[in-house]
């Protein structure tokens, strides 16, 4: 069964989140064997030009049908940003062999990322207060932290979807430990601070995180 992991958790009274990975090893024909497209992400798949973002794209649906969703009620925004016609929250990610998604009843977005070295070379574009923290002496660690940094910041950026977030100018992660699997970060921008508090996990050499706004 490809379904690799499910993590399931009430945050606050009267809400719930589900968190499902999906080990992609099946091929596309197996994947794509019983999901119907509607019209607008069948035309979005037959642009993809990857085979490895197709399979993707397929198991982000076999994840769905795992919650009683088919693609029918999923639609995206003019920026991509995912919707659920039932009025509850959702985000998708995918990195290689993996896909996951989150829904919830609170405002939250997912990022998946593999581990790779290549991340010191990015990261000023991504990190500026973060350098406070970040300690580039034990290399593993460092490109651990780096990952969770960027995951955090894009999750923060598929939530709040607004042209112009800079990564490194507008959201900055506060200090963690890796052991700490969690921590707080903010987004100020046009004026406006907002907090999220975010939990990370780490599978294989992957860095699965997850963020929940908390405030308006
Ligand atoms: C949109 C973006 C967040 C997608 O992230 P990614 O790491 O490329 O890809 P992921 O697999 O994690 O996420 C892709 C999914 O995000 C979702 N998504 C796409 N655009 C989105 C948006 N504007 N808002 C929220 N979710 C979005 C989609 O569901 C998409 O998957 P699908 O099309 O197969 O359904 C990213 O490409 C982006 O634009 N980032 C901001 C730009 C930036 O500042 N980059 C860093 C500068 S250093």
């Amino acid at each position: 069964m490809p379904l690799h992991k499910t993590i399931n958790f009430s945050r606050s009274v009267g809400t719930t989140t589900e968190i499902l990975l999906w080990k992609i090893t099946e091929p596309l024909a197996e994947l794509s064997a019983e999901v119907t497209l509607n019209p607008k992400n069948q035309a979005r798949f037959n642009g993809m030009k990857s085979e490895l973002h197709q399979r993707a794209f397929f198991s982000v649906r076999k994840l769905l049908q795992l919650k009683g969703y088919t693609d029918f009620d999923l639609e995206y925004d003019k920026f991509g940003k995912p919707l659920l016609n039932d009025g509850k929250h959702i985000s998708i990610s995918h990195s290689h062999e993996y896909a996951t998604l989150i829904i919830s009843d609170e405002i939250t977005g997912i990022d998946i990322e593999m581990q790779r070295e290549k991340i010191i070379k990015i990261a000023p574009k991504f990190a500026e207060k973060e350098w406070e923290f970040l300690d580039s002496e034990n290399q593993q660690e460092y490109i651990r932290k780096l990952t969770v940094i960027w995951g955090v910041k894009e999750s923060i950026f598929k939530i709040r979807n607004k042209a112009g977030i800079s990564f490194k100018d507008h959201i900055h992660v506060h200090p963690f430990e890796i052991k700490d699997q969690s921590g707080t970060a903010n987004l100020h921008f046009q004026n406006k601070l907002i907090q999220f508090k975010y939990h990370f996990i780490e599978i294989d050499n992957f860095t699965l995180v997850y963020a929940f706004q908390q405030n308006q």
